[in-house]
């Protein structure tokens, strides 16, 4: 077979920064076969923008065995951002340009979120270095510009690579989480990352939760009551008296002792990027809701559990997918971009002709909009149910149907 060498003697580099999703090796796999295939040497940066400070921590990904089902970033991952922040208030731009320049790369490929394309787009703006972007967030909410046709309504949606893995993950993990809250007529809330959006907390929908907070609509004091009179409702109109609520890490909740609305935060220390990290909100209305309603419930935090384990195939296919826009990108050197889907679609659907690329200055955060989530019912939307039916398969749930007669003392 005659080889296409096009960029023979020209050098791309992948890295990988921010939170990790499960998609991350897919990606770097399938982005490293396409590019080795038009002749480029294939370069992997370690642990985002910091393998290029210093003497820089590159490895070469050519010609080297890469298995993309496994999760997470062989080529690790951190948050430091190479620009000036509060936390560094030093720019290692000058450190960056100079590793590219020492180990010869020609064009960069960072997959990353907001925060480390956002530095990427920069790096393209202000010094010209060729960059392509790549999505990855198991929160969903990267601006893709992916299209949802619902009854013949054009909805802007996101559709990130990770996050279709990690959907799989809470949407199983919600439905085994019934049969304890069922043993013990509980209420359990359950805790979901997602700083600014609740696109992952609607997943546990697919697993039997009902109900739902989200980043998007603090609660506040008003709503507040209004949602425990729904919680009540609820769980006393479920069959085997027991309730999965699903709840954003970001939620923000009307605090009785200090007369605000807050998110609760894991540790204030903010990252190179400004975020602090977030984490208990579940424990503070899993107690209010035992106070409030005299019932049973408890918190359980699904923390990292969604962002491990192996790509799923809807990811697998996603990620290859975007890559073949890569190529494209490629070919015309068209930097500054990012592949996207264009179409929300299921699995049969992720082919290059459904992608297309936008430019990485559009990107920024995309919250859920009113027709995906109803602050009236603290409820998703059966508009989101088919975003998300696109995704995933509702699993048939086995309830253990009894009607034991009782007995009574003669
Ligand atoms: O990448 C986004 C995210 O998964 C958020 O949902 C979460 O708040 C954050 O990462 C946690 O990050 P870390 O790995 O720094 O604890």
């Amino acid at each position: 077979m005659k080889e296409h060498k096009i960029f023979k003697g020209k050098t791309l580099a992948i890295l990988s920064g921010g939170g990790d999703t499960p998609a991350i090796n897919s990606s770097i796999e399938a982005i490293r076969n396409r590019a080795s295939l038009l002749g480029y040497k294939v370069y992997g940066i370690r642990q985002g923008w910091k393998g290029l400070l210093g003497d820089g921590d590159i490895l070469d990904l050519s010609h080297q065995p890469y298995d993309g089902t496994y999760g997470g970033t062989a080529l690790r991952s951190s948050r430091t951002n190479p620009f000036p922040s509060k936390k560094n208030p030093e720019s290692r731009v000058p450190q960056v340009l100079r590793n590219l320049d020492r180990y010869h790369i020609d064009v960069l490929v960072t997959i990353g979120g907001d925060d480390t394309n956002g530095a990427a787009k920069r790096l393209y703006e202000q010094e010209g270095i060729p960059v392509i972007g790549f999505p990855k967030t198991i929160d969903n909410d990267l601006r893709t510009h992916t299209y949802h046709n619902y009854k013949g309504k054009e909805i802007e949606a996101v559709l990130c690579p990770g996050f279709p893995t990690a959907a799989k993950s809470i949407m199983e993990f919600t439905a085994k989480l019934k049969t304890t809250a069922e043993s013990h007529s509980r209420i359990m809330v359950l805790e979901v990352m997602g700083r600014d959006a609740g696109w992952l907390t609607g997943t546990a929908l697919f697993g039997g939760g009902e109900l739902a907070l989200i980043p998007e609509f603090e609660i506040t004091k008003e709503r507040k009551e209004f949602f425990f009179e729904i919680v009540k409702e609820a769980y006393m109109n479920s069959k085997k008296k027991a309730l999965i609520i699903p709840v954003s890490e970001g939620t923000r909740w009307y605090d009785e002792k200090s007369g605000k609305v807050d998110v609760v935060y894991a540790s204030s220390e903010l990252d190179e990027y400004g975020h602090p990290r977030f984490g208990g909100i579940s424990g503070i209305i899993a107690s209010e809701i035992s106070q409030k309603l005299k019932t049973e419930a408890r918190a359980q935090i699904t923390g990292y559990y969604p962002r491990s384990g192996e790509c799923s195939e809807y990811d697998r296919r996603l990620t290859r997918a975007l890559a073949d826009k890569v190529v494209d990108l490629l070919l015309r050197e068209d930097y500054g971009q990012m592949p996207v889907l264009m179409k929300m679609t299921p699995f049969i659907g992720l082919e290059e002709f459904n992608t297309t690329s936008i430019d990485m200055g559009e990107i920024g955060n995309m919250p859920l909009s009113d027709e995906y989530y109803n602050i009236n019912k603290f409820s998703f939307t059966d508009t989101y149910s088919d975003f998300l039916s696109n995704i995933l398969e509702k699993p048939h749930f086995r309830e253990f149907e009894y009607d034991f007669p009782v007995v009574l003392a003669k």
